[in-house]
């Protein structure tokens, strides 16, 4: 089959949270790019209609829906209007989030007070929880019963996580670590018991990507260059470098691909290359 057969995703309804900024922008442009109908979903209305017009201006069918992801009643009103006015529903990048503050050292290996286990926010507990993780489940339950309307063909349902998913890490927050291993094996779950209906379930997990997570830090040279020395290919990425995921786990390049947690991090869970 030829690549543009099989990477096609032109015509698909798709959906995407955190999609005024970063990674969720460049699954939103590789969609739009390519023909589907995309309803981008943030938080952030300004950032949203930014989003919007960059990719309307270069022809993209999109709209954006402005949507708090851990309100479960906002969410749900935004995908069943975003499914009502495309008709369908066929993908769902289930990709807002945030950082969790700083990790118990700070980048040159000092201890810091604020990420300490003992001593760290309450309420940011909470917050990374309900919006890496419990907007996973908001999300999957609000799109499900549209996915399950197309019959056969299903659904694609993609979540970022990270490779915080598959091991701590001292100089990130701490509550980031089980949200977004929750958020994988939540994947996991979902995959099992969608399967029936067609609906595949996979995660991508990124390893650091220059975004405007954490204030936009890894634009600082000196951040992005202590986190591009734990990468094996010595860099930090930039967002167009997750579009192939995005493409291939939307796309009939992964027809029997669910449950998978794509790996988009330059090497680093290989370990320090020296
Ligand atoms: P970003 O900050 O550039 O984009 C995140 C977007 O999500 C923003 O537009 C923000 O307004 C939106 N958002 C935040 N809270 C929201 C809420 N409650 N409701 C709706 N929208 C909300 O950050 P980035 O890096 O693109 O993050 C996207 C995803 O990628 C997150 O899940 C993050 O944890 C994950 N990730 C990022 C990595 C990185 O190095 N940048 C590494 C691994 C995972």
């Amino acid at each position: 089959m030829k690549a543009s057969e099989l990477f096609d995703v032109a015509g698909l309804a798709v959906i995407v949270t955190g999609a005024a900024s970063g990674i969720g922008y460049a699954y939103a442009d590789a969609m739009a790019d390519n023909g589907a109908r995309v309803v981008l979903v943030d938080i952030d209305r300004a950032g949203l209609d930014q989003a919007v017009a960059k990719l309307k201006a270069r022809g993209g069918d999109v709209r954006g829906a402005v949507a708090d992801v851990t309100d479960r009643g906002a969410l749900r009103a935004a995908f069943d209007r975003a499914a009502g006015e495309l008709g369908r529903l066929d993908v769902l990048f289930a990709n807002a989030g945030i950082d969790s503050g700083p990790g118990f050292l700070g980048m040159t290996g000092e201890r810091a007070a604020d990420g300490a286990f003992e001593t760290l926010a309450e309420e940011r507990w909470d917050k990374v929880i309900a919006t890496n993780l419990t907007s996973v489940f908001n999300s999957i339950r609000a799109a499900v019963p549209h996915m399950k309307r197309n019959g056969k063909n299903g659904g694609r349902i993609i979540v970022t996580t990270s490779v915080a998913a598959l091991r701590p890490e001292a100089i990130v927050g701490t509550p980031y670590m089980p949200a977004k291993a929750g958020a994988a094996h939540l994947v996991r779950q979902a995959a099992l018991e969608f399967a029936k209906y067609n609906i595949l379930v996979n995660a991508i997990a990124p390893g650091p990507f220059i975004t405007n997570i954490a204030g936009g830090h890894m634009r600082d040279p000196e951040v992005a260059k202590a986190f591009g020395s734990a990468v094996p290919l010595n860099r930090v990425a930039s967002t167009d470098e997750i579009q192939g995921a995005a493409l291939f786990l939307a796309s009939r390049a992964s027809t029997f691909v669910t449950g998978a947690e794509l790996v988009i991090d330059g090497g680093v869970m290989l370990g320090r290359a020296d």
